[in-house]
């Protein structure tokens, strides 16, 4: 192009046009839902054996194919289920009367292909009623990352603490170095149980360490255990859905609650997509889940989310597959914890979609930490959008895992995790943390305001404790031992958890109370208005109470708390002025008095002293009266035209809002007018009273110039709605203007 147009120039320096967007291309995978290779759903059952599966019979069968039709169909009601039509299941996903166990049961007989038919029917909004209706658990939640750059211990503690205090319901940590892992878990697992009682923990590392890990009691769940759509996927990761299936048994065995990773663009990512859409092969991926015997699933595309979203339609389909996830009765951790755009709105837009239904956990890991110490790479949304997602949350009513916490709770909390390792350590023969990391943990922002460590020493130390005869009872003894007996309670009551089997349940996770909230006994009852899970009671009291807001009457304290004026007296009921030389200054009811100062902090005196010089440096003089009737910027002005001399008058409210205005204009209608006071300055109001002299003597005007600040409104309208409300209460609808004598300070 040989000229540019500057707007198109702006716009491509924006955040959503740094991110990476595509056509689609069906034959290498990169295509949301509809790609031609896909497979027509169908099935066929002899003698209660799935011999033929969405187009392929039996000997075609890829080994995801079978696993699928050994064991994640049942072939009693396959044929049933099949026969139903797709735009039937659709619209029975968002009818009310439709119960959700009515629709898992008759899912229970379908094929991958048949599953992404009936997603094809809906709409987002669509999708987000059936999200509504078919997540395992009622009560939502969330589940954080902690982890730092230097992995550090009182700081994963620390942060830990943190997020168990906001509430979320589960926590992972992850490694820098793999031999960091049992002192990672180790540090959350401690943190998290100082800050609240009852938070899940896990530490995603290389499965037979994590398994080690749960094994010795440093863990409660597991959720990386990957699955993909194509065989040739499965093979390079050195897997097969069996042996998945048996490792994810040998976590539950040993009382690990257990969930699965999968998400759409991983097969096309890896390059065996087999021209597939990325929809048909994650519903493959969620069959293969559910057949291993997994609880539940942490789906949303997951590290791939930027190759969905470099497609069309990208963004709903991570919504069809967390939705096809619940329609086959599994637990589901959403996504929202990769990086998904550079675009704040972008980001949050796609949050709604799982945030607003609400899923059994809405981000499969908040970075709890600032982003740059989290080593998961990034974050979808970290320490820094706290207060944005609690905002957003009190905005809607709706609960998305994490409660608005105070400075002085979240030190608190901080303080106790970072002490409760400290005394870990201490008690154990770990390599020692000093009061000054302690405190550094809890006061600083991120890994680079800790202190160093030796990090050969903690390793070796590391090392030393997975492979000698220590287990978490050991941890609770030092605890005990160390003087943090509550928490060594916390931990031990987590390890009675265990043996009970509770958090074996679906969807389970433990309150603060060490009871469990499961599919079992908190089971997603939702039918339409006035079922379900509701933000209200205790909870909704709790997600309210942002620190941020205050007090309606703080709001407007410095305007209404102050001296009333000393030099601004009555003289009596105010007449008409015989006078062409003056212009009326008439003020509201509470100036001076009720309210003393302006919305935006100006003293009434130093405002009424700027009018009158204006009005005196034109030769004339002000006079001053005081309105009762009414609180109406027009009408106090319109009241002061009815008594000057000159015709003109000056009207305005105590929070400094201001018009020009002349005897024979109604009083909606005026010379100039300032709506904005927050606009004006002290040298605005001086031309103010200026100009209104001028327009008294009939000379030429040119207006009033006022700075634009687009923001004023949104900063200031919460005071002025409150100080215009005080000043309506000082209203006398009887009471006569009174003239008024203004003595200005010296
Ligand atoms: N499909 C399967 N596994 C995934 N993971 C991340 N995204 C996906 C996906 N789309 C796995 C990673 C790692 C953990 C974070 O989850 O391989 O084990
Ligand atoms: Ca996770």
């Amino acid at each position: 192009m040989e000229k540019r147009s500057r707007r198109f120039a702006l716009l491509a320096d924006r955040e959503v046009n740094r991110d990476s967007f595509i056509e689609e291309w069906a034959d290498a995978g990169l295509t949301i839902m509809d790609s031609p290779n896909d497979p027509k759903p169908g099935i066929c059952v002899r003698d209660g054996r799935i011999v033929e599966m969405d187009g392929r019979t039996e000997d075609r069968f890829d080994m995801i194919d079978r696993f699928i039709a050994d064991h994640a169909i049942d072939p009693v009601i396959a044929e049933a289920s099949m026969a139903v039509d797709s735009l039937e299941y659709a619209r029975m996903l968002v009818d009310i009367h439709v119960p959700r166990h009515k629709i898992v049961r008759m899912l229970e007989g379908v094929t991958p292909a048949k599953l992404v038919d009936i997603v094809r029917h809906l709409n987002v909004v669509e999708m987000m009623m059936a999200l509504q209706k078919l997540r395992v658990r009622r009560t939502t939640a969330n589940q954080a990352h902690v982890t730092n750059r230097k992995e550090h211990p009182a700081l994963l503690a620390a942060d830990a603490a943190e997020a168990a205090w906001r509430g979320f319901a589960e926590e992972e940590t992850t490694v820098a170095v793999s031999r960091s892992a049992p002192f990672n878990a180790l540090s959350i697992l401690v943190g998290s149980q100082a800050g609240r009682g009852g938070v899940l923990t896990q530490c995603a590392v290389e499965e037979a360490m994590s398994l080690k890990l749960a094994m010795k009691g440093f863990t409660s769940y597991a959720e990386t255990l990957s699955v993909y759509g194509t065989e040739a996927t499965f093979t390079d990761g050195d897997d097969t859905p069996w042996s998945k299936a048996f490792l994810a048994s040998a976590y539950a065995g040993r009382g690990v609650k257990i969930r699965f990773t999968s998400g759409t663009g991983s097969e096309a990512l890896m390059g065996h997509a087999e021209g597939k859409s990325m929809l048909y092969l994650e519903a493959r991926c969620l069959m293969l889940v559910k057949g291993s015997g997994s609880q539940g699933v942490q789906n949303g595309s997951i590290s791939c989310i930027a190759l969905p979203e470099s497609l069309p339609g990208g963004v709903r389909g991570v919504l069809a597959e967390n939705l096809i996830a619940t329609m086959l009765g599994l637990e589901v951790a959403s996504g929202n914890d990769a990086m998904a755009s550079h675009s704040d709105i972008r980001k949050t837009a796609k949050l709604m979609l799982q945030l607003l239904p609400g899923t059994d956990f809405i981000t499969s890991g908040y970075s709890s930490m600032p982003r740059k110490d989290n080593l998961f790479g990034g974050g979808d949304f970290d320490a820094e959008d706290f207060d944005d997602w609690t905002v957003v949350q009190r905005d809607m009513q709706v609960d998305g895992g994490i409660a608005p916490a105070t400075e002085e709770e979240v030190v608190a909390a901080r303080m106790r995790g970072a002490r409760a390792i400290q005394t870990v350590y201490a008690e154990l023969g770990f390599p020692s943390i000093t009061d000054e990391e302690v405190n550094a943990a809890v006061y600083g922002h991120a890994s680079e305001d800790m202190p160093d460590r030796d990090r050969v020493a903690d390793l070796a130390a590391a090392e030393a404790f997975l492979n000698g005869p220590q287990t978490i009872v050991n941890v609770i003894a030092a605890l005990a031992r160390g003087g943090c007996p509550d928490v060594a309670e916390r931990l031990l009551e987590m390890q009675k958890q265990r043996l009970s089997g509770d958090y074996l349940q679906p969807a389970a996770i433990i309150t603060e109370r060490f009871e469990p909230l499961s599919g079992v006994n908190d089971p997603n009852d939702y039918v339409g208005p006035g079922s379900g899970y509701r933000v209200d009671g205790e909870r909704w009291e709790r997600l309210k109470r942002i620190p941020q807001a205050r007090k309606p009457d703080e709001v407007i304290r410095s305007t209404t708390s102050g001296q009333p004026l000393k030099g601004l007296k009555s003289k009596g009921p105010a007449q008409p002025g015989p006078t062409p030389g003056e212009v009326v200054v008439a003020l509201g009811p509470a100036f001076g008095t009720a309210i003393t100062e302006t919305l935006s902090g100006i003293p009434h005196e130093t405002i009424l002293q700027a009018l009158v010089e204006g009005i005196e440096t034109e030769g004339l003089v002000a006079r001053i009266v005081k309105v009762f009737q009414t609180s109406d910027c027009g009408f106090i002005g319109w009241h002061g035209a009815q008594l000057s001399g000159s015709g003109i008058a000056i009207g305005m409210q105590s929070k400094g809002t201001i018009l020009i205005t002349k005897k024979g204009l109604n009083p909606l209608n005026n010379l100039e007018l300032f709506g904005m006071s927050p606009n004006l300055t002290v040298e605005s109001y001086r031309t103010i009273g200026r100009n209104a002299a001028r327009y008294a003597k009939g000379l030429p005007v040119s207006p009033v110039p006022s700075m634009i600040d687009n923001m004023a409104r949104l900063r200031y309208i919460v005071k002025t709605t409150l100080m215009h409300r005080r000043e309506t209460e000082c209203v006398r609808a009887d009471a006569p203007i009174r003239e008024m004598e203004f003595v200005p300070r010296a």
